[in-house]
C-alpha cells in the first residue's frame, strides 16, 4: 500500500472545479487499481461557510477564476467569489503545505486567464503547476494527475 496520497483543497462556484476534481479522484482510482504505487487523491472543497481548519499534510490548490474589471496586465482587477479558499489558504501556516496551484479559468478571458491561480501562487510562494479550462478534458484529467504525482513524490522522497 502505497504511503501518498494526493490531497486537493479546492473552490468552486458554478460545479465545473468540482466536476474536473471528481474526474480526477476517478482515473485515481483506476491508477492505483492498476499500480498501487499511484496515489488515490482526497478532496477538501472550501465553502463561505467552510469554518478555518489547521492543514497538517501537503496538498494542492485548484482555483478558478472570477475577476471584475481590469486586463490582468496594467489595470488593477478585483477578485470575486473565490476569497473564501484564498483566506482558508492563508489561514495560520497552511500555505506552508501547499505543494502548488492548478488554475481553471476561460481562455476567452485572454490575459486574465487563470490569473487568481497564478496570484495565489505568488502569494503562497509555491509554483502554478497546471491549467485546464471550464470542466477540462479527460487528456487534461491525465496531465494533471501526472504532474501532481511526480511533484508528490519529488517532495516526499
Ligand atoms: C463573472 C465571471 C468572471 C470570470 N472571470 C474569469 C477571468 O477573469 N479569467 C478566466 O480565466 N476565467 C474567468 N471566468 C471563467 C471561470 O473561471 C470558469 O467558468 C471556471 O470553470 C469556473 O469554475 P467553477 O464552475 O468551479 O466555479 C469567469 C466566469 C464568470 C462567471
Amino acid at each position: 500500500m502505497s504511503e501518498s496520497t494526493i490531497n486537493i483543497i479546492y473552490i468552486s462556484i458554478e460545479g465545473n472545479t468540482r466536476s474536473f476534481v471528481t474526474g480526477l479522484q476517478d482515473y485515481a482510482k483506476t491508477q492505483h487499481a492498476a499500480d498501487e504505487s499511484n496515489p488515490l487523491i482526497t478532496l477538501k472543497e472550501i465553502t463561505e461557510q467552510s469554518d478555518f481548519a489547521i492543514e497538517t499534510k501537503p496538498y494542492f490548490a485548484f482555483v478558478p477564476t472570477y475577476l471584475d474589471g481590469g486586463n490582468g496586465v496594467d489595470n488593477g482587477v478585483k477578485e470575486l467569489m473565490t476569497n473564501a479558499l484564498g483566506e482558508y489558504l492563508n489561514y495560520d501556516q497552511n500555505s506552508r503545505y501547499c505543494l502548488g496551484v492548478v488554475g481553471s479559468g476561460n481562455k476567452n478571458f485572454n490575459d486574465q486567464y487563470c490569473l487568481t491561480a497564478r496570484r495565489y501562487a505568488e502569494q503562497l510562494d509555491t509554483d502554478f503547476i497546471a491549467d485546464y479550462e471550464l470542466r477540462g478534458t479527460s487528456v487534461d484529467t491525465e496531465r494533471v494527475y501526472h504532474v501532481m504525482k511526480e511533484r508528490l513524490n519529488a517532495c516526499t522522497q
